[in-house]
């Protein structure tokens, strides 16, 4: 599905500057398809966080105007393109088997072209690594210039070397992108680009660049064209939303933008990707509390449940702070579901900072938690301190966490049966073809028995049991679904 969003662009003219190499690149594939008989192919493959699936749906438009047709198959695409991570050690990884893959399939046939960008290509020596190891990556960009790949492209096709392009930050948006979404009920909406917290582990704010808000007239109309496309949910997206606003001219608070998404007749669900516990604002926990249309879940990162672990990891919060805030939460909306991100073995946590983890995640009793070993990334602060844990203890701590966290979340997941929901229905269910699967406001899962038809609508769905980590459940009548 592809949409242009033709509006005001922060940098003028640039829109349609890269929409010129739209139509060459479109000129090229043309020319090329008369010779061979043959349309170019893509595959997009991305790796990481909603940020970079986000970014994937405008490089995937941008190559769709400039004429590729999308291509499942990673062995048969032409043009696979790999929009990397690189948070944790294995996410880098990955990429390199990928590469491998490709190597083999150009020498077979040298007209293939294979481009990688994102988050990874931002650090220091990754772009020379390309040019010396890799020199059959024909394309290489980074995160702040996505908005260039159809010139960039269009610049490899024409010199068929190897085009590289890695600009250190930006302080400019560029608006009017196309893309295309992945799903037609759903969609994220950007709300800041890049990160200004630096937290000691993390690499983020070095490959995504300094913080910026895109201007809520943007955001607020982003989301009404999603609306009358047929958008029911929207995620809104940022590494810290809770600073939203923060430099724009409005005088503007994350709060505030929602209840101004909030107006957007059509968005029936609204939620939001990274709140930071540090700036929770008891404005936004009132908002949320008010909303009819704001979803029960939170996704509020722990990271670490030890104050000196926190300090050390600059979070800016601390174990009684971030009790104190669930504490809050959960006064103004008692059947609010919490989900974290938990990192084990930063450097000098000690048996009784884990305990304070294992004592945070039984008393907020969180319904999912993503748990990270940490992995030292070059460059940031972390990576170089002393008392990095021996790997047999980090792994044990891991496993304990691990058990707790499915227990817990398996005893929470229980609790709502017999009640009767509304799901938002995104997918046939993957093992069985007469259910479906629905998504509901705590962000847990339901299969029921329902046909494609249903995919896309909200539906009422009566819970009727656990199945450990999603509901088993079924249809509880139309009446009030859409
Ligand atoms: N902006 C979000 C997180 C983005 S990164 C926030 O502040 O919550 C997603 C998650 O990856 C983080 O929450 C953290 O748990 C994990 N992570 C980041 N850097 C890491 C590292 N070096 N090692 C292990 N996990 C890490
Ligand atoms: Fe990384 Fe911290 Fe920024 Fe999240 S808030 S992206 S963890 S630096
Ligand atoms: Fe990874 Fe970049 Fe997201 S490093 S987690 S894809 S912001």
């Amino acid at each position: 599905m592809t949409d242009n969003i033709r509006r005001g662009a922060e940098k003028p003219g640039e829109a349609e500057r890269q929409e010129g190499f739209m139509q060459k690149c479109a000129a090229l594939l043309d020319r090329r398809e008369a010779e061979t008989g043959h349309r170019m192919t893509f595959r997009v493959t991305t790796f990481g966080c909603q940020m970079n699936a986000k970014d994937s749906e405008k490089l995937e438009g941008i190559l769709e105007q400039c004429g590729f047709v999308r291509e499942d198959d990673e062995r048969k695409a032409d043009f696979n393109l790999y929009n990397t991570c690189t948070v944790r050690e294995n996410a880098s990884e990955r990429l390199y088997g990928h590469l491998g893959l490709m190597k083999s399939l150009k020498e077979k046939d040298p007209r293939r072209l294979v481009g990688v960008c994102g988050c990874m290509m931002q650090e220091k020596d990754e772009a020379e690594k390309m040019r010396s190891r890799y020199p059959y990556v024909d394309l290489v960009f980074g995160t702040h210039n996505i908005y260039r790949l159809a010139e960039l492209l269009y610049r490899t096709l024409t010199t068929g070397k190897q085009v590289q392009e890695i600009w250190d930050g930006t302080d400019s948006i560029v608006e009017d992108l196309p893309q295309d979404r992945k799903y037609s009920f759903k969609a994220g909406v950007n709300i800041t680009y890049g990160c200004n917290n630096f937290c000691s582990y993390c690499i983020v704010p070095y490959v995504r660049g300094r913080e910026r808000s895109r201007s809520p007239k943007d955001i607020v109309r982003e989301c009404e064209k999603l609306a009358a496309d047929g958008v029911k949910e929207v995620m809104l997206l940022g590494q810290n939303v809770n600073s939203y606003g923060k430099g724009l001219e409005e005088n503007i608070t994350f709060a505030q933008l929602l209840r101004e998404v909030e107006q957007v007749d059509g968005i029936r669900r609204i939620r939001f990707m990274t709140p930071h516990p540090k700036d929770l604002s008891d404005e936004l926990i009132e908002v949320m509390a008010q909303s009819e249309k704001i979803c029960r879940h939170l996704h509020l990162p722990l990271q670490s449940g030890s104050t000196r672990i926190l300090q050390r990891m600059n979070r800016r919060y601390t174990k009684e702070s971030y009790l104190a805030l669930v504490g809050r939460l959960r006064a103004a909306m008692p059947d609010l579901a919490l989900t974290t991100d938990i990192i084990v073995g930063f450097p000098g946590e000690t048996e009784e900072d884990f305990e304070d983890t294992l004592d945070v995640m039984r008393t907020v009793r969180y319904s999912s938690a993503f748990m990270f070993i940490y992995s030292p990334r070059t460059g940031t602060p972390a990576a170089s301190y002393p008392d990095q844990v021996p790997e047999n203890t980090v792994h044990e701590r891991f496993d304990r966490l691990l058990t707790l966290e499915q227990k817990i979340a398996a005893e929470e997941c229980g609790k709502d049966a017999g009640k009767v929901m509304d799901a938002l229905v995104e997918d046939m269910s993957p093992k069985d073809p007469g259910m479906v699967t629905g998504r509901l406001s705590s962000n847990l899962m339901v299969h029921f028995p329902g046909d494609a038809a249903l995919i896309g609508q909200i539906v009422p769905v009566r819970l009727l049991r656990s199945g450990g980590f999603y509901y088993i459940g079924e249809m509880a009548g139309r009446n009030g679904a859409d």
